[in-house]
């Protein structure tokens, strides 16, 4: 049913997971000693974080935020909502936070400075897509799973007005489904 709204596959199924055992096996041997609190940015995270973390084999824990720069369509708002705050501290802890895509970089940037702000003794980010064409700040991310053009995707978390998170792979949405 969704497929038909899909112009082409960017990253396949088969390539996320062979992107998220190299990067779990990097951040296992980066983070071995440092019991990190993983935090996924919901509600993207939630297939690559699911993914991650079953090849990150050290003592970590994971918690999640909610945060929404969009607001519905294809442009980045600009205006970044934190909506479901931690539950934890993160004061004196080494944190990761786990993101599906990088665009203008205006969300991991405030995530990142709160976190700061709060105490976190490091904070780097793990993201599934880096989009780098798209950057309006600096920011460029510690472990990056595929460079991907500018272009609006959909698929294994990443939404068009909440649709499509459920789909297996990136792909790349037909401009008639956002244009109608
Ligand atoms: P940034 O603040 O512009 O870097 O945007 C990051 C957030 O925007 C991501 O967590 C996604 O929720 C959303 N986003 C950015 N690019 C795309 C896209 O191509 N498809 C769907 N969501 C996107």
């Amino acid at each position: 049913m969704l497929e038909k709204d899909i112009e082409r596959i960017l990253v396949t199924e088969q390539e996320i997971n062979a992107i998220s055992k190299k990067l779990g096996a990097q951040i296992t041997e980066d983070y071995h000693d440092k019991k990190p609190i993983i935090i996924g940015l919901l509600k993207g995270c939630i297939p690559f974080m699911a993914e991650l973390i079953k090849h990150i084999d050290i003592y970590c824990e994971i918690e999640l935020m909610g945060v929404q720069s969009y607001h519905g369509g294809t442009e980045s708002s600009g205006n970044v909502k934190i909506t479901k705050d931690l539950d934890v501290s993160v004061e004196g802890r080494h944190v990761l936070i786990a993101e599906d895509i990088v665009d203008t970089g205006r969300t991991i940037n405030v995530v990142k400075n709160l976190l700061k702000y709060r105490g976190a003794l490091t904070v780097e980010v793990v993201t599934l897509l880096d989009k780098p064409a798209g950057r309006q700040e600096d920011f460029t991310p510690k472990y990056i799973g595929s460079t991907i053009p500018k272009e609006f995707v959909v698929g294994f978390g990443l939404d068009y007005e909440e649709m499509y998170r459920n789909l297996p792979y990136i792909g790349v949405l037909k401009p008639e489904v956002y244009n109608k």
